[in-house]
């Protein structure tokens, strides 16, 4: 059964890897040295619990049951300052179930670690392109901030590389996560049953100006790049008014100036937008009102405009009896300490959706902090969550 000394002590392993300094937090993005360390420590743990490890070509981590076997996991890269349980939690409660299952002769399962779903060269990456939602090689093409190509990136562990990996070998996917927001603290209940997970876009934008002396320029004449992310932000805000819903969130997470210099009038501003709704034609309309509102800055005030690829993942809906197990296993682990909820945070399970049923469920984020070094969850909460979720696999297993 569920050892929760051992499944705490290797989330605390974990969080070692890239470890911030500052409260439980860390930093491991995607490919940089403190990822690839985990993902390594990761397929030794997998190997351990008697699982055959197998990193593909994007660098996702599978522990691989014999036969045919559900999939259990998350994701181990981070944002660049992340907190301990985004992701992580997903992957070792995984191994956690896969071995205590294992131990009382099943149900078999597998375990997975995806790669880059923080999204350091776009969206949900290593299960975009593992689902065949996004091809090899246009992903291959995407830059971080940095300007380095993923190509460039998963270069760096193609040593560890031992092949791809068949969907069809499993039967469905369970991701645990953290709820990454304050519903379930709020209201003192431990866990949440998934519904759906909202649809997001998200592109580069880039206004070009014309760099020039901050002393001698006159403000009429500037064709200043940083004016005009500015100008775009505050009519964007305007505009979405009539078209959002209190759920729909938008975010300018992102801005490089160059050359970003005290004295020098900005030539070039690139930035990122993000948009996430539960409706796909809310979605395009947001769209639609972000490319307008960008056209009209970049002509009014003299500036060039490009737009980068448009990255996105649609709204899903949980599948129905993944879901069901989840509901009956929460009953009876946390009675009485459970809803429903939807997902506002993006999940490896969205790709996923595309090749299986998939579910999920949440255990509380305390004050609904997370992407930051701060966030954290009850111990008591992580138990009863990895125990909801070895309750619904055995539910489902026939
Ligand atoms: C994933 O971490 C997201 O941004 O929702
Ligand atoms: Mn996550
Ligand atoms: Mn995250």
């Amino acid at each position: 059964m569920i050892d929760p000394t051992r499944f705490l002590d290797d989330l605390n392993r974990l969080r070692c890897f890239g470890a911030s300094g500052v409260g439980k937090g860390v930093i491991r993005p995607a490919y940089g040295a403190a990822d690839i360390a985990a993902r390594q420590w990761l397929a030794e743990q997998m190997r351990a619990a008697g699982l055959r490890a197998r990193i593909d070509a994007m660098g996702n981590v599978f522990g691989l049951a014999d036969g045919p076997s559900i999939l259990l996991g998350s994701h181990s890269d981070s944002q660049p300052e992340g907190g301990w349980l985004d992701g992580a939690l997903g992957v070792i409660a995984a191994l956690e179930v896969a071995r205590a299952l294992r131990a009382v002769g099943g149900p078999a399962v597998s375990v997975v670690s995806f790669q880059d779903e923080e999204g350091r060269f776009g969206v949900t990456t290593g299960s975009a392109v593992w689902s065949g939602h996004l091809d090899q090689g246009a992903a291959d093409k995407l830059t971080d901030h940095a300007g380095q190509t993923l190509a460039e990136a998963r270069a760096k562990m193609a040593d560890l590389v031992t092949g791809g990996v068949d969907p069809a070998r499993f039967t469905g996917f369970i991701e645990m996560h953290i709820e990454q927001g304050p519903t379930l603290d709020a209201s003192g209940e431990q866990i949440g049953v998934v519904t759906d997970i909202v649809g997001i876009r998200d592109m580069k934008i880039t206004f070009d100006g014309q760099q020039n002396h901050a002393g001698t320029t006159p403000m009429a004449l500037r064709r200043d790049a940083f004016q005009a992310v500015s100008a775009f932000n505050t009519a964007l805000n305007e505009r979405l008014r009539n078209v959002v819903t209190p759920q729909t969130v938008w975010t300018i997470g992102h801005v490089s100036l160059h050359p970003n210099a005290s004295s020098i009038v900005p030539g070039r501003a690139v930035f990122s937008m993000q948009w996430r709704d539960a409706q796909s034609d809310r979605l395009q309309r947001m769209e639609d009102i972000i490319r307008q509102t960008a056209q009209e800055v970049a002509a009014t005030r003299g500036l060039e405009l490009s737009f980068g690829p448009l990255l996105g993942l649609e709204p899903v809906e949980m599948d129905a009896s993944l879901k069901a197990a989840l509901a009956e296993a929460a009953a009876e682990v946390a009675p009485g300490k459970w809803r429903h909820m939807p997902s506002g945070a993006l999940h490896d399970a969205t790709n996923l959706s595309r090749l299986m049923p998939v579910a999920m469920l949440f255990v509380p984020s305390i004050r609904g902090i997370s992407h930051a070094f701060e966030e954290d969850t009850h111990e008591e909460d992580l138990i009863a969550g990895v125990q909801v979720l070895m309750r619904a696999v055995q539910l489902l297993s026939p």
